[in-house]
């Protein structure tokens, strides 16, 4: 997919279709106006047939435009004439892209940067609609016998006009991230679409090491079993034992930053899948539980985006790789296990395996004598519960970091909500025959989780970001969203700033 900035007088500019928006009030916008103009008022008397209202992500194709070179004119509804707020502009660019998709035109030249959206300027649309293309043209057909059912899209490139040339290194750059961004994503949509029988916790070393390929800033490294029993680390183990696949634990080190820097530390839960073990999950959905790797899926594809924008940054990407099986040698409820740190835990449901693995990742994550560590996780169903599917739970051991975070998210439209950390929540973990439960109760199970991670990191800055409703789509769009790729880059992105 190729994206270019141009500037150029609407009336004069050649291509096989011409993107403008039309306001609720009938009211075009400013290049809309010009290209009226010039054909005579072609447009305002489509508008008077009422053939389009204006309405937000309407969409209507117009053929033959006199006095144009273009081969034709999409119109898009742009609402109300005020200034739309991040999430309509990002609909709206999703709109476009969808229509132009169905035309089947190669390429296009858009011109929604002239809409006004709150607090933003040119290059944070020309990166939000960018990020929206791509997206709306994303498909998924590796497992689909006879390819092409939905071919490729015939969208190659899309031009963006932005008035006079002064803005013009901001909007490439901006261009160039929303890419980067982009490609982050799909490897990340990739990853949590595939099955769990081809997604194994080898398949998701297999692709690290690929993203590492032809990279020198770039090194990967596995640890197998025999390794990690070497580290100590029961509670990981404790979660791998039912399953036939082997536990992995990756290693992305990208040093793109100064040699002495800390690193940032990304952490991604990597269940390839979860059947909730010996306390087995119900059947309804739990196909669904594929994805519980998203977290690690998140992970890679935030090292590819770092990768492929060259950032002047070190971001380590640790991956716990296992299933979590029902098996005769699986974890039973009431067993205790040692972990990494020394603390003991008693499992009492082998579904709540997620922190298991997490919390002796995290105690390995002190080796890289990190900056910052955050954690990203399908961790619990009830942050599906408190924020729905539209926020990334938020939580940690150091506000900073919190709002940081939360500040990163709002940038890039895609946004966290924090939930609190306090000693109150931490006392559901007690338990009578180890140092701590897995789980705490029905209450707040957001945050007895992070409250139970919180433990293995008392010796850094840490965050936790649940994105057990953000990672995927339910319904008929089913599939991985993508995120957090946008927010954590953006985190990184901001820390690259003297
Ligand atoms: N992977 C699940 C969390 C999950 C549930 C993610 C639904 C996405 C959608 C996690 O391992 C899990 O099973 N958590 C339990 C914890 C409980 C046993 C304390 C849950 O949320 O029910
Ligand atoms: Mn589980
Ligand atoms: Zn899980």
């Amino acid at each position: 997919m190729d994206f270019k900035i141009v500037s150029s007088t609407i009336g004069k500019q050649r291509s096989a279709c011409l993107v403008v928006g039309v306001h609720e009030s009938g009211k075009l916008t400013a290049s809309a106006k010009h290209l009226d103009k010039t054909s005579r008022n072609h447009i305002s008397k489509i508008l008077k047939q009422g053939d389009i209202k204006g309405k937000p992500a309407e969409t209507l194709l117009l053929h033959a435009i006199p006095n144009s070179d273009a081969d034709r004119v999409l119109l898009v509804g742009c609402g109300e004439e005020k200034a739309l707020n991040d999430q309509q502009f990002h609909k709206l660019a999703t709109a476009t892209a969808r229509a132009l998709d169905k035309i089947g035109v190669k390429e296009c030249v858009n011109y929604l940067g002239e809409l006004k959206v709150s607090g933003r300027d040119l290059p944070w649309k020309i990166r939000q609609m960018v990020e929206a293309t791509c997206d709306a043209l994303y498909r998924f057909e590796a497992m689909k016998s006879k390819k092409n059912q939905r071919p490729a899209s015939n969208l190659k490139k899309v031009s963006f006009n932005i008035p006079g040339t002064a803005n013009r290194t901001h909007c490439r750059n901006a261009a160039k991230t929303g890419l980067a961004i982009a490609n982050g994503m799909t490897v990340t949509k990739d990853l949590g679409n595939l099955p769990g029988n081809v997604c194994t916790p080898t398949y998701l070393a297999n692709k690290a090491k690929a993203i590492g390929k032809g990279n020198s800033k770039l090194r990967i490294s596995v640890l197998d079993e025999k390794q990690m029993t070497a580290l100590k680390m029961g509670s990981f183990l404790s979660v791998t034992r039912g399953s036939r696949q082997p536990a992995k634990l990756i290693t992305l080190n990208y040093s793109g930053g100064k040699k002495n820097e800390k690193p940032v530390v990304l952490v991604g839960k990597g269940v390839t899948f979860d059947s909730g073990g010996v306390s087995i999950k119900p059947s309804p959905a739990m196909d669904e539980m594929k994805y519980d790797m998203c977290g690690a899926a998140s992970v890679l594809g935030v090292i590819a985006t770092v990768s492929e924008l060259n950032l002047p940054l070190n971001v380590v990407g640790v991956v716990p790789a296992c299933e979590n099986m029902p098996d005769g040698d699986a974890s039973k409820p009431g067993d205790v296990v040692t972990s990494m740190s020394g603390q003991t835990i008693e499992v009492l449901n082998t579904d709540a395996e997620g922190r298991l693995i997490l919390c002796d990742a995290l105690t390995y994550s002190e080796r890289f004598k990190p900056a910052i560590v955050i954690d990203i996780a399908t961790l619990t169903g009830a942050c599906v519960m408190a924020l729905g599917k539209h926020a990334t739970g938020v939580l940690g051991n150091d506000d900073d970091l919190v709002d940081d975070l939360l500040t990163a998210g709002k940038k890039s439209n895609d946004r966290g909500w924090p939930l609190p950390l306090w000693d109150e929540y931490d006392a559901q973990l007690k338990s009578n025959f180890a140092d701590m439960a897995n789980i705490g109760g029905r209450e707040g199970g957001t945050i007895t989780a992070a409250c139970f991670l919180a433990r293995f990191t008392k010796d850094y800055t840490w965050a936790h970001l649940d994105i057990a409703g953000t990672a995927w789509h339910s319904g008929a769009r089913k599939g991985g969203t993508g995120r957090p790729v946008p927010l954590l880059t953006q985190y990184l992105l901001d820390r690259c700033k003297p």
